[in-house]
C-alpha cells in the first residue's frame, strides 16, 4: 500500500464530500491525530475504548483501518473541515466478515460537538454504503448512558434492534435498511 503525501487541504483524496465536510482514508500520518483524539476521557467514555498507550498502538490502528478501506472499500474516513482542512475527527462504516455486516461509527474532538459533524458525515457515509456499495442494512452499536449517540442515529433513521455489546460492556444494537 502507498501512503499519499499531499497537503491535508488537498480535497484530491476525499472519496466522500459534504457542504462542510471532505472524507478519506487514514493514512499512516493520521497516527498523531488519532492519538489526540482518543486522548480525552470523554471522547471515549462510551466507546469501549482507552487512550493509546503511544503511537506505534495508534499507527497500527491506523494501518488497520486503511488497509480495511483498500480490501472492502469501506472503512472509518478522516473527517475534515473542507475550508480549513482541520481534522475534526472521524466518521465511517467498519466491516465485520464473521456476520457480513457493516456498522456505522464517529467519533469527534470534544470542541466540536454540537455542530451537526456526526450527522453530516453519518448522512454522506449511509449514502456510499447504500447507493455505491450496494449494501442493504446497516447496523450501529450504542452505549445506553451516550445520549448525544442516540440521538445521531435516531437522526438517521436508525431503529433500535437488540440488546448489544461494546467490547462486553452492555450496549443497545441499532439498524438501517435501504430504502
Ligand atoms: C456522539 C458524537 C459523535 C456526536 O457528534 P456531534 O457532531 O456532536 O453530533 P451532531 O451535532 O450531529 O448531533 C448531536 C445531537 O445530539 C444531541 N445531544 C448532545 N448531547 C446530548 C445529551 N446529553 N442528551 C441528549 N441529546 C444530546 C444534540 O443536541 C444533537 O441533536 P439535535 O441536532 O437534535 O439538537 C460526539 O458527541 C462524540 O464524538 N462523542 C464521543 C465519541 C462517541 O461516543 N462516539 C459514538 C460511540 S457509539
Amino acid at each position: 500500500m502507498t501512503w499519499p503525501d499531499i497537503d491535508e487541504t488537498d480535497a484530491g483524496d476525499a472519496i466522500l464530500s459534504t457542504e462542510r465536510l471532505n472524507l478519506r482514508p487514514h493514512r499512516l500520518s493520521d497516527a498523531p491525530f488519532m492519538m489526540q483524539l482518543n486522548s480525552d476521557p470523554e471522547v471515549v467514555r462510551y466507546t469501549g475504548n482507552a487512550a493509546f498507550a503511544d503511537e506505534a498502538e495508534a499507527r497500527a490502528v491506523v494501518e488497520r483501518l486503511a488497509k480495511q478501506y483498500a480490501t472492502w472499500r469501506m472503512g472509518r474516513f478522516v473527517v475534515l473541515d473542507r475550508r480549513t482542512g482541520e481534522k475534526l475527527g472521524w466518521c465511517g462504516l467498519r466491516w465485520w466478515e464473521e456476520t457480513e455486516v457493516a456498522d456505522l461509527g464517529y467519533r469527534f474532538f470534544r470542541k466540536h460537538w454540537g455542530a451537526g459533524y456526526a450527522t453530516e458525515s453519518s448522512r454522506a457515509c449511509i449514502r456510499y454504503a447504500f447507493e455505491d456499495l450496494g449494501l442493504p442494512r446497516l447496523i450501529a452499536t450504542v452505549m445506553p448512558e451516550n445520549a448525544a449517540s442516540i440521538r445521531v442515529l435516531e437522526k438517521l433513521g436508525f431503529h433500535r434492534t437488540g440488546p448489544a455489546s461494546i467490547e462486553g460492556m452492555p450496549a443497545l444494537g441499532f439498524e438501517l435498511r435501504r430504502a
